[in-house]
């Protein structure tokens, strides 16, 4: 019997170029798409090819390995399942499975996963190949049939999002929580937007700490900055409770930040917009100005800040953008109500 490891190995070999799989999380599909590629930059993947459909992004290339995915995957918050791809089928081809060696290393099982569209997609085909393989001695996994769009993937997978540990920390959980924190999945999605994968992380406006939180526990060295004491206290508190200890936490103010020039690697973080969070007495949009200032001072050349607005403010903040010597890299829209529409910018220091 070869082991997992070498089965592995030989499937990667026998693909000449390999294609791996990403389901991207369906309820802010576009920031999930952005995740990826900022983790495929921060996992140092220049070279690849990114096809999107529904829900389903699949990478080629040759700078991406099995560990680098699952490591990917392990990071993400937005990403809910990866692997590799053994076969792709358009729903109409008969002979797609005629030349794929690899397969016959697939587990007998096949679980299926429908997205949309996906009557026509070669399903069937992909599943009775993995019902008919005869070589049990070489099997290593249970395939995954992914169909979105017309078309269908056979995939062996790899690494999947891990719920029940999000749900650990979930801001309601945590002893400290105000309703202005924000969910475990999106402040994990902010941080990675930096695309960094080491250094130092900032939040100058953390709150209850979840996006500190999820920095820290990537890996970063991580500070934290807020203007409320009773906010620093209870933040403190959801730090104990998680056992980390070592997250720098500052009182102090945005609009000056008490660290040195050129010294952060990458910042995110959710300011308020003086509704559910209070501003402390200052203009929302002298706010903007005063913080997009000093990160721009604290950040490192090439840093990304990733931060939200609402959507009211989207002038003022695309003004300051290019006043205060940063290069736009995305905007996307999250729909919190039909009052607000909070929009998630990231921008990198020229
Ligand atoms: C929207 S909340 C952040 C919520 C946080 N992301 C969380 O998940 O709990 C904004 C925070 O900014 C703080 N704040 C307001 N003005 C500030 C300033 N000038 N400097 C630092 N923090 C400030 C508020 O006290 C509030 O805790």
């Amino acid at each position: 019997m070869i082991s997992v490891r070498d089965s592995l190995k030989q499937l990667e070999s026998l693909q000449k170029n390999r294609t791996y799989y990403f389901i991207l999380s369906g309820r802010y599909e576009a920031l999930a798409l952005d995740e990826l590629t900022s983790l495929l930059k921060a996992f140092n993947a220049a070279n690849y090819k990114l096809y999107h459909y529904t829900q389903l992004a699949l990478v080629e290339s040759s700078d991406v390995s099995t560990s680098t995915l699952q490591s990917i995957a392990a990071r993400a918050g937005l990403i809910k399942e990866a692997g590799l791809v053994l076969a792709l089928s358009d729903g109409n081809d008969a002979h797609l499975l005629e030349d794929l060696d690899v397969i016959r290393l697939v587990g007998r099982r096949a679980n299926k996963t429908s997205i949309r569209g996906a009557s026509n997609c070669g399903a069937e085909i992909l599943e009775n190949y993995v019902s008919g393989v005869s070589e049990p001695q070489a099997r290593i996994g249970v395939a995954r049939i992914v169909c979105t769009e017309g078309i269908g993937v056979m995939g062996l997978t790899l690494a999947k999002l891990d719920t029940k540990d999000f749900k650990h920390r979930e801001p309601s959980k945590r002893p400290f929580f105000r309703s202005i924190a924000l969910p475990v999945y999106l402040s994990r999605t902010l941080v990675n937007l930096t695309a960094i994968r080491s250094g130092t992380i900032l939040d100058p406006f953390c709150g209850t700490g979840s996006i500190a939180i999820e920095a820290a526990l990537i890996g970063f060295r991580t500070i934290c900055i807020d203007l409320d004491w009773t906010i620093v206290r209870g933040f403190h508190r959801n730090l104990k409770y998680l056992n980390l200890s070592h997250v720098e936490q500052i009182a102090g103010d945005a609009r000056s930040l008490p660290l040195a020039s050129s010294t952060i690697n990458g910042a995110a973080t959710d300011p308020p917009y003086g509704r559910a969070a209070s501003t402390h007495r200052e203009k929302v949009g002298e706010l903007y100005s005063k913080f997009l200032a000093e990160l721009s001072r604290v950040l490192v050349s090439g840093g990304r800040a990733v931060f939200m607005a609402p959507h009211w403010l989207s002038e003022r903040v695309e003004r300051l953008i290019n006043e205060m010597g940063f290069r736009k890299i995305s905007r996307r829209y999250l729909y919190v109500h039909g009052a607000l529409t909070r929009l998630v910018y990231v921008v990198e220091k020229h």
